[in-house]
């Protein structure tokens, strides 16, 4: 059984806090509740305060007369742990839960996710919290699924980490030896001579800030750190789901998690959950593209799996320089672009505004108004009114896709741990361009980590591949032999898991694979650039340019310098390979060029959009073993058409489409089931 299995329908709603409120307000959210269509509540996010008053006591009331009061409106659950934020006695009482900064300084109590990730205390009472809240509510039917904590994150310098990390890096590297040989202490002399000697990587020793990036002198214990923080975070998730299931077995666990969160590498976290949901808060700068990229990254992690969508706001969000409302029709349109991408669920923070503290300008279904005349509640509520009509329709559905982008945490760190090449370098922007590019297209994309199956692609893209781990090059080579094409860039094949150069020419282990060597790199600041030609037009050529040398790649075109000595390099290869061809891509362009070359990659690999759109308008297509799903989401502000390929039934309007050209309004979205 999967988590999603049950569900009759999209299950409609989010985060309830009437615990903040006096009861008497209880009872005219469930009245609004109804009206809007709203069938989910997410319970008990940051309630450990009233749940644990004190060390010995638990006080569960307030909490099952809540539950008691939703269950009879016939609502499901999501249950949440509470841990996110401990109480104010735990602080004064056990300092150990509290974290130590980077810059080296021990908080107090205060803010959330704020517990040192290796603190007993901590772990103790948080397993006790989960344990209890499972055995309470161990026979509650409508609770479908459990919520562990919150957004977990951040990160954790105090001595308690700093003996914990100590352990971790024993136990991966056996010997003192082995751990100087990986992070090449010989450098600078910096050997150790005993794991005691080992301190935790920040500002008071390898690390510094430059601007918003941390900086470090060695790589390789602070990517390690990177990675024990990460494993730690995980093991406080992992400790409370047992507690939950050692007495709900069957129980589905889940953590709410925030696309491309740096500190936690969630393709490792996402093994440990029954289902991944996530909390999607596009910001003012968010393309269409860059918003689903966030849902193809969850639905990736989760091994194609549907997702949740745990949280996304109504309207507004508190916490940006300036919060955009969402203009009419756009809350509406990103809740089906979640489920385009994979969401199994349309949830929101929060139900009701709160009136105090930093949250009480935060979007809600019910405004401090309390009324349901508002522009907000008459659109949830139509929303509503949408997903009953739809059903258990498109649930359970899969994403079937020909390209793949691969994105890897370990990479991501180790690119932007790099001293030198450039500052400018940053890891998700470079994915993001040759994402958006394909999406533009609207060709269906999975993201993927290095160790997923390259075998059922077409195409596999993985920009600045810098880290190559275990036997990811042989991998790529026999994707390649057997038909695939593979894309890479700059700074990529240089260095090994630990952050180590791998001699003998760039880009190391996949140099024969593209059939070129990388002898130079030259970086551009910020507003300079270079410029190549790619079929007789020409492209700036940014941040990076390699100089390489073909050996055995055909070059497409040159950089073409206008001034620099390296006029005539090549800069974007290809070379045959058994079946199949790897490309290289010698340096940054424009989204010009990544839409010119990738479609003649794609189209050379027999990859084809899903169907004629105009420019505004997104598709993508969910699938079963009998019926295919397309979503088609006109993002843009005036009229758009698409071309549907096959006759289908556009479900929210229950009209019949005959294959060929329709229009859709402005912002609107049409959900198109087709038999096969
Ligand atoms: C996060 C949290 C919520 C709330 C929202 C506000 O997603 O999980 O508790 O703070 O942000 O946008
Ligand atoms: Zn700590």
């Amino acid at each position: 059984m999967s988590w999603n299995n049950s569900l009759k329908k999209v299950p409609y709603g989010g985060d309830y806090n009437p615990e903040q409120w006096p009861e008497e307000v209880w009872e005219e959210d469930m009245r609004l509740f109804k009206k809007a269509g709203i069938d989910t509540v997410t319970l008990n996010v940051f309630s450990w305060a009233s749940l644990q008053p004190s060390e010995d006591e638990y006080d569960f009331d307030k909490l099952e007369k809540i539950v008691k009061l939703v269950t009879d409106n016939d609502m499901n659950i999501i249950m949440a742990t509470s841990t996110a934020a401990h109480p104010a006695w735990m602080a004064k009482r056990y300092p150990d839960v509290l974290r130590t900064d980077y810059e080296g300084r021990k908080r107090k109590f205060g803010g959330r996710h704020n517990s040192c990730p290796n603190s007993p205390t901590y772990r103790k009472y948080s397993a006790r919290l989960a344990s209890r809240l499972a055995d309470k509510f161990k026979n509650q039917k409508n609770i479908i699924a459990w919520h562990i904590s919150n957004e977990y994150g951040g990160e954790c310098h105090c001595e308690r980490c700093e003996e914990a990390f100590r352990k971790w890096v024993q136990e991966k590297y056996k010997t003192i030896y082995n751990v100087n040989k990986a992070w090449n202490t010989s450098f600078w002399g910096h050997t150790f001579y005993d794991f005691d000697e080992i301190v935790t990587p920040n500002a008071l020793s390898e690390e510094f800030m430059m601007g918003y990036r941390p900086h470090t002198d060695f790589q390789g214990i602070s990517l390690d750190y990177r990675r024990f923080m990460s494993d730690s975070i995980l093991e406080c998730y992992c400790i409370e789901r047992d507690e939950v299931k050692k007495v709900i077995p069957d129980a589905y666990v889940t953590t709410n998690l925030m696309e491309f969160y740096k500190p936690l590498d969630y393709a490792k976290w996402a093994k440990e959950m029954d289902f991944v949901s996530w909390d999607s808060y596009p910001q003012p700068d968010y393309t269409p593209q860059k918003t689903a990229m966030g849902h193809d990254l969850m639905r990736g992690i989760g091994d194609g799996k549907p997702f949740a969508l745990m949280e996304q706001t109504p309207s507004v969000t508190n916490w940006q320089p300036y919060n955009a409302l969402k203009r009419p029709g756009v809350m509406r349109l990103l809740s089906y672009q979640a489920m385009a991408h994979g969401a199994d669920t349309v949830l929101f923070f929060q139900m009701r505004r709160s009136i105090g503290a930093c949250e009480k300008y935060h979007g809600a279904v019910i405004d401090h108004v309390g009324t349901s005349e508002t522009r907000v509640f008459r659109e949830v509520s139509e929303l509503g009114r949408e997903l009953k009509e739809l059903g258990k329709k498109t649930i359970g559905m899969t994403t079937k896709s020909d390209v793949a982008v691969m994105f890897d945490w370990d990479n991501w760190w180790s690119v932007e741990y790099s001293a030198g090449p450039s500052n400018d370098l940053y890891y998700r922007d470079q994915i993001t361009k040759y994402y958006e590019a394909i999406r533009k297209m609207n060709i269906n994309v999975d993201i993927i980590s290095q160790d997923s199956d390259l075998s059922k692609y077409k195409v596999v893209i993985a920009p600045v591949l810098y880290m190559i781990k275990s036997d990811l090059d042989q991998r790529i080579r026999s994707f390649v032999e057997n038909g695939g094409s593979f894309v890479t860039t700059f700074f990529s094949g240089y260095v090994q898991e630990n952050d180590l150069v791998i001699t003998g020419g760039y880009p190391g282990k996949l140099r024969d694979i593209l059939g070129i060597w990388v002898e130079e790199t030259d970086a551009y600041p910020e507003g300079k650039n270079n410029s190549f030609s790619y079929h007789g037009r020409r492209y700036p050529a940014k941040t990076l340019c390699d100089l390489i040398h073909l050996e055995g790649a055909k070059m497409l075109d040159d950089y073409g310098y206008l001034e620099d000595f390296y006029q005539g390099m090549p800069v974007v290869t290809s070379k045959k390979l058994g079946g199949g061809r790897a490309y290289y891509v010698a340096t940054e362009s424009d989204m010009d060029f990544y839409s010119a070359f990738l479609s003649d990659v794609l189209s050379k690999a027999g990859v084809h959009k899903v169907m004629y759109t105009s420019g505004d308008v997104e598709v993508t297509s969910r699938e079963d073993e009998d019926r295919k799903m397309l979503y088609i989401l006109n993002h843009g502000d005036g009229e758009g058409i698409y071309e549907l390929p096959e006759d289908g039934v556009e479900l929210i309007s229950g009209i019949e489409l005959a294959s060929g050209m329709h229009r859709i309004a402005a912002k609107d979205v049409h959900v198109i089931e087709i038999k096969k």
